[in-house]
């Protein structure tokens, strides 16, 4: 009987801690506050984007000559969401894109512009949109620029000027840019240029070749630490490995914060990427099965390890009555 209760008592404060103490501390720490002490409750939008959050952040610091341009920047997004696109005539506006979106993996700027494969497929059209009017605003690190068309991709601005080619090449791209796409292409097209994955072998650059030749393994090297470089001199500092990032982060922080970091790191050099509850999916689908590759066989292993101890405690009950009846 004594034992049972010391059980119930260790149950009952783990129970306590697990559900309640944890929690709660975990808010405690992560709480964010405005200026005046109030907290600010960070919320997801469904990975839609209409600038409400920018604009919010904006009028919290008080600055309201911000708060305007952001409020006119995302209403003429709003404008240009309303007219109908064009795709055929996209498509010689979509040929500028190329200019820099290379599928030769040149550093512009600080990182390797992504390949646009599934770009209509994976990105918000709201958000697209934004990117192309002003990609430092659309992406919500305008604090980063003296002068928005700094932005590595920021001369866009000057090449699409007119609403109704913003509005063409956008539906081409919703139109034939927006095939299937697995969670690794999701991941290497949104998140890759910045973010290594050593656990699936990834780096800024890709998936490492194996290379027959130590020689070319070690330049190959050499050209990875080059192009870290780049990216620290342009995002202040060497964004993370995601390896593990999907186990140490909840759900809630991960949504909010990919949705816009700056709801979860004030200041931070991370833009909003804009993806789409689909492409937001995929990427973490990517993400869980790269942060834990064993994950699979290790629930396969499950119904073995379990019914290997259901066995093992049925024969111990066998044998326990066995020596009782020789000791009656
Ligand atoms: C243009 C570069 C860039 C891209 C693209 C990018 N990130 Fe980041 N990311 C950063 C930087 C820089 C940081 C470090 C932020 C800081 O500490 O201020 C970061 C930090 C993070 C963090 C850690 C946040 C924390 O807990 O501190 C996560 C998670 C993350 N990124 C996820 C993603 C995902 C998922 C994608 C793709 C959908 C992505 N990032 C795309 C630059 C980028
Ligand atoms: C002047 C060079 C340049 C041009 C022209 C350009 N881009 Fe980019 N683009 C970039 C760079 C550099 C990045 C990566 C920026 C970053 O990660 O901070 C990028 C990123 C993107 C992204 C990823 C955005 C995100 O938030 O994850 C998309 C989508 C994109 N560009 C679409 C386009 C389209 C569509 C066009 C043509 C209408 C275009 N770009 C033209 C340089 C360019």
């Amino acid at each position: 009987m004594r034992e049972l209760k010391i059980v119930a008592v260790v149950v009952a404060f783990s129970v306590l801690t697990y559900y309640l103490v944890e929690p709660y501390a975990h808010h405690e720490m992560h709480k964010q506050v405005d200026a005046q002490g109030v907290e600010i409750k960070v919320e997801s939008h469904g990975f839609t984007y209409d600038g409400s959050d920018d604009i919010a952040e904006a009028e919290r610091k008080g600055d309201v000559a911000l708060a305007q341009k952001k409020k006119a920047f995302w209403a003429e997004v709003a404008d240009i969401s309303k007219l109908k696109g064009d795709a055929a005539v996209g498509e010689a506006g979509f040929a500028l894109c190329l200019g820099c979106h290379t599928d030769t993996g040149t550093n512009l700027g600080g990182v390797v512009p992504p390949s646009l494969e599934h770009a209509g497929r994976i990105y918000d059209k709201n958000y697209l949109i934004a990117l192309l009017k002003d990609p430092a605003m659309a992406s919500n690190v305008n604090h980063k620029y003296a002068d928005t068309l700094l932005h590595p991709m920021g001369s866009i601005a000057s090449m699409m000027s007119d609403k109704q080619q913003i509005a063409d090449v956008v539906a081409y791209l919703l139109e034939k840019k927006a095939g299937e796409v697995t969670p690794e292409e999701a991941y290497d097209e949104a998140c890759m240029r910045c973010h290594a994955l050593r656990y699936a072998n990834i780096t800024q650059l890709g998936k490492t070749p194996s290379f027959k030749q130590e020689k070319d393994a070690l330049a190959h090297k050499i050209k990875v630490l080059d192009e870290q470089d780049a990216i620290k001199a342009y995002m202040g500092k060497l964004p993370p490995d995601l390896s593990m990032i999907i186990r140490a982060r909840g759900e809630h922080f991960m949504e909010t914060f990919i949705e816009n970091p700056q709801s979860q790191l004030a200041g931070t050099s991370m833009p909003r990427v804009g993806l789409n509850h689909e492409g937001y999916e995929k990427v973490k689908e990517y993400l869980t099965e790269a942060g834990d590759p064993s994950k699979k066989a290790r629930e396969d292993l499950g119904p073995w390890v379990i019914g290997f101890f259901v066995l093992f405690a049925l024969l111990a009950f066998l044998w326990k009555k066995h020596q009782w009846r020789e000791l009656h």
